[in-house]
């Protein structure tokens, strides 16, 4: 089952790169003082050298050997304001706009991912989601074969055994009000999300109706989304719709879908919206002792994650191990 060793060993013998947007928090600086002890992945800390280090030095943290950008004085920027201006031509972009675009460190730390100078990025330790996630979606774009970008979390539930619970939740951070046919992409991306992290997916798409017990146009939509996903999935367990209870308990299942390969084992959730799946994760985290791990983004070309507002260091460290794993 999953444990931190595994990612932590993928690294070691692949190194990668990570810019953290958001160079001065004092949370990525300790985050990245780790990593450089650690020497299996680069922190690129993007803002001014000599606030970076006056923080760091108050707060006690070593940062030598870390790269420190500054969108100000960074030496390809033509090259950059080229390359985002083709990007984004449709838009009509002017070098002067993307030069603007490219001094705010969001924009500037998700062209250094789209050029190769970085491999992943992390951000969102004092950005809103959507401004972390927003020069994703615009620069990176979603990869091949996919149409939109959609977002899991990985809660652990740690056993003294070590034999942690490990659970995926999809989309609990990126699409509002998904369509059926956007349901079954999440649910791709979550299966594949959840396969790295060691989980054998057992899917159930949730709903207040547990095979055919309710009646509504989102209770049709989370069932024809599991029939679609099945569909393309023969050789995994997918069922729904069906309510929580009768996904995770045995007994409830047994009473209520009692011919579901996936009811009361169920250990992959697909939401019917991101009202439903972010409360839903949370209630896991803070209720449940799950440690939640995400958004972590599905679908895009380069993985770019998004921390919490209220994140620690700690979960910043684990984020962007995860983070550049994924890469
Ligand atoms: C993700 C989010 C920020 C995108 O919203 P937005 O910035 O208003 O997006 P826009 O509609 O302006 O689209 C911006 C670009 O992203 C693209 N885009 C938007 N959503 C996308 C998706 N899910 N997948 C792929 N591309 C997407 C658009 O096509 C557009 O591309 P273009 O500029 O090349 O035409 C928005 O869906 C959102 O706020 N989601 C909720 C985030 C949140 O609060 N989560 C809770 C905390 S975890």
């Amino acid at each position: 089952m999953f444990g931190f060793g595994q990612l932590i060993d993928i690294l070691k013998h692949n190194p990668k790169k990570i810019v953290f947007t958001e160079g001065n928090d004092p949370r990525i600086l300790e985050a990245s003082s780790r990593l450089l002890a650690s020497n299996f992945l680069h922190p690129i800390l993007i803002g001014e050298p000599d606030e970076i280090y006056q923080v760091a030095g108050d707060s006690g943290f070593n940062i030598r050997g870390s790269e420190i950008i500054n969108p100000k004085d960074f030496p390809d920027m033509e090259k950059m304001v080229e390359e985002f201006c083709e990007i984004r031509k449709s838009k009509g972009i002017t070098p002067e706009q993307a030069r603007e675009y490219l001094l705010q460190n969001n924009y500037f730390g998700t062209m250094l991912v789209k050029m190769g100078y970085a491999d992943s990025l992390l951000g969102g330790a004092t950005y809103s989601t959507a401004d972390t996630v927003r020069p994703a979606l615009q620069l990176i774009k979603t990869k091949p074969g996919n149409t939109l970008v959609s977002s899991c979390f990985i809660l652990v539930r740690p056993s003294a055994t070590g034999d942690n619970e490990v659970l995926a939740m999809g989309d609990c951070g990126i699409n509002i009000r998904p369509s059926e046919d956007e349901l079954v992409e999440i649910a791709e991306e979550t299966i594949r999300c959840a396969k790295v992290f060691g989980v054998d997916p057992k899917v159930a798409f949730l709903s207040y109706s547990t095979d055919g017990s309710g009646h509504g146009e989102d209770v049709d939509k989370m069932r024809n989304a599991a029939r679609k996903t099945k569909e393309r999935n023969p050789d995994v367990p997918i069922d729904g719709e069906m309510q929580f209870d009768a996904a995770v308990s045995p007994k409830v299942s047994q009473k209520k879908c009692p011919d579901s390969e996936v009811g009361g084992h169920a250990n992959t959730f697909i939401f019917p919206d991101i009202n439903a799946g972010n409360i839903g994760y949370k209630i896991a985290q803070r209720m449940g002792n799950f440690e939640a791990y995400g958004p972590i983004l599905l679908g895009l070309n380069s993985p770019i994650n998004d921390l919490s507002r209220g994140c620690t260091a700690t979960e910043v460290y684990s984020m962007a191990i995860i983070t550049a794993a994924l890469a």
